[in-house]
């Protein structure tokens, strides 16, 4: 059963292997491939109306805070709306200016994380457009909210999130091409991309087949007191999720920079003794990626490579991890598996209690 792990050994593990189950869950009946767009009837909102807004602020915590930054990405590039994602526990202390143009997006994998909802509430007493992005149906933020998009990924157990967070980022990109399709998106645009989202269960399983190869990575990033995880635009986000999961269970210092600013301080840090997760996707930014992490390896920096496959990087890096090419705009999704894997395996080789890190709770309801 769901909350049984049958003969896993942590649920974390078991989570990430349902993760191409649950990808598909999200997008059953999502994807429509007569209009090339994506149907979305939980979020109560007509053309007309998704036409209107200039702005989208995503709020979260956690995890969900770091989808919500992939997802502001997602939204800024395929339907051309600003967007950005700001912690729901600061966002509900600085008063905030509401504005009517804006759509505002909680996530949330329980629904019931108090920072979260204490900021929906107040959004909602002045007057703010709210959508949620939820897993478990009827929690208290799914209620409080206008409508929403369930996650579907099915009850999360473990309290690093591995499904529920990948269901968010594809979430999003349903909102982003949703979003997209209603403005400037052309059909032949919104069949690239929904053919793209068809194909990520499959690609999910071909990353998390990986896993051998990924836990022997890991065991040697796990003797490492600190680490460094870079990726700069669409890879930043990644980095700096790839980096919580891993403090998280492994105990590990971890810290995320834009590859662009290692140059601009931390590079002072690089040496034998400090590994580099570096995100380095297949896109506009490869060559710039390349050159920094030349930089990386000149000071005799371990370097851990996160690309897509078939990519010649041309660096001396000890390990290379390959995920399957999606669409470049997509692309965060699956570079963030295999970063789950890396930090599960990290923690289980160090002893930890995967599946309950000390001093965090699943969800934090209370103040
Ligand atoms: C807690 C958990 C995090 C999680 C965050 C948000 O702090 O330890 O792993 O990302 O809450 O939880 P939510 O249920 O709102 O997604």
């Amino acid at each position: 059963g769901e909350y049984d792990k049958g003969s896993h050994e942590h649920f974390m593990r078991k989570e990430i292997l349902e993760q191409p189950e649950a990808v598909r869950r999200c997008l059953r009946g999502r994807l429509d491939e007569r209009f090339h767009t994506v149907r979305l009837g939980g979020l109560e909102m007509d053309a007309r109306e998704a036409r209107e807004f200039r702005r989208v602020k995503i709020l979260g915590c956690g995890s969900a805070y770091y989808a919500g930054q992939v997802g502001a990405q997602f939204i800024e590039e395929l339907a051309r709306i600003p967007a950005d994602a700001e912690p729901a526990s600061e966002f509900r202390y600085r008063n905030p200016v509401i504005e009517k143009d804006t759509l505002y997006v909680a996530v949330s994998q329980s629904g019931e994380t108090y920072d979260t909802l204490v900021a929906v509430q107040e959004l909602k007493r002045k007057g703010g457009r709210v959508i949620g992005l939820v897993n478990v149906v009827g929690s208290s933020i799914a209620r409080e909210c206008d409508g929403g998009i369930y996650l579907h990924a099915g009850p999360e157990v473990a309290v690093a999130s591995t499904k529920a967070l990948t269901n968010m980022d594809v979430a999003f990109a349903l909102l982003g091409i949703h979003l997209g399709r209603v403005r400037d998106v052309s059909p032949a645009d919104g069949r690239r991309l929904l053919a793209a989202m068809q194909r990520l269960p499959e690609q999910i399983e071909s990353i998390v087949a990986d896993e051998e190869h990924l836990a022997d990575v890991a065991t040697r990033l796990a003797q490492a007191p600190s680490l460094f995880f870079v990726g700069r635009t669409r890879g930043y986000p990644v980095a700096r999720e790839g980096a919580q999961k891993f403090k998280e269970i492994s105990y590990r210092h971890a810290e995320a920079y834009q590859t662009s600013e290692l140059k601009h301080g931390p590079l002072a840090l690089v040496g034998p003794n400090l590994p580099t997760v570096a995100i380095v996707p297949d896109d506009e930014l490869l060559e710039r990626n390349v050159g920094a992490l030349h930089e990386i390896t000149a000071r005799s920096g371990p370097l851990c490579v996160v690309t897509h496959d078939g990519v010649d990087l041309g660096v001396p890096a000890k390990d290379v991890i390959t995920v399957p090419k999606s669409e470049p705009e997509l692309d965060p999704l699956l570079l963030t598996i295999p970063l789950q894997i890396l930090a599960y395996h990290a923690a289980r080789t160090l002893g930890h209690d995967v599946d309950k890190p000390r001093n965090l709770a699943k969800s934090v309801t209370v103040e």
